[in-house]
């Protein structure tokens, strides 16, 4: 497809059988099949520390590596828990520690919710990744529930589809871009 454009997968859930990680693997999946330039960042494996603007903090070995990675991609797919209305605080704390870095990026999102009243909960994330750091925010953003995951968390035919959508959204607005 188009021109080549790197993109990471971002998957901010901790839960050991975690819903929005089981979306994010699909999407990480269904974009390697398109042979994209892809990485899979599991924010499981970072042990991040929390931000507090100190510099060391800021300039921590884990932070540098994540903040390096995220400079480098074109496009990022961020994988969350919906939390009190929002995504969880790993994603709060990943965008308070790398910020710049996220300058200009195309932004689209997968969402996993305990039900469909929090539909609309990931817009203040996206609100500040727009108008902090000028992202290009995918619209068609990928928001499922409990009943679109089996008990081996595979997902409904249409979630996939909603999946796939926004992934090939992604490649499309990246590849307009670079
Ligand atoms: C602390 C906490 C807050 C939550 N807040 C919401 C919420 O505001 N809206 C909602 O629909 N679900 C909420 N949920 C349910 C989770 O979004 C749901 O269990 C989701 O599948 C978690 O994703 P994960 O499996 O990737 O961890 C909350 C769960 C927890 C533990």
């Amino acid at each position: 497809m188009g021109n080549i454009v790197k993109i990471i997968i971002l998957s901010c859930g901790l839960k050991k059988k975690s819903k929005s990680r089981s979306m994010a693997r699909h999407a990480f999946g269904h974009l390697q099949k398109l042979r994209v330039d892809v990485e899979f960042v599991n924010m499981q494996d970072y042990a991040l520390p929390f931000c507090d603007a100190e510099t060391e903090t800021l300039h921590h070995p884990r932070v540098l590596n994540l903040k390096g990675k995220i400079q480098k991609a074109d496009a990022l797919i961020v994988a969350t828990p919906v939390y009190n209305y929002s995504g969880n605080s790993m994603l709060k704390n990943v965008m308070e520690l790398t910020g710049s870095a996220w300058q200009d990026k195309v932004v689209g999102f997968l969402c996993a919710a305990g039900g469909e009243r929090s539909y609309m909960s990931i817009l203040s994330m996206a609100n500040n990744l727009m108008l902090d750091f000028r992202c290009l925010i995918v619209p068609r953003f990928v928001y499922a529930t409990d009943k679109n995951f089996d008990t081996d968390l595979k997902l409904s035919a249409d979630i996939d589809a909603r999946i796939r959508e926004q992934n090939e959204m992604v490649i499309k607005l990246t590849g307009a871009l670079t």
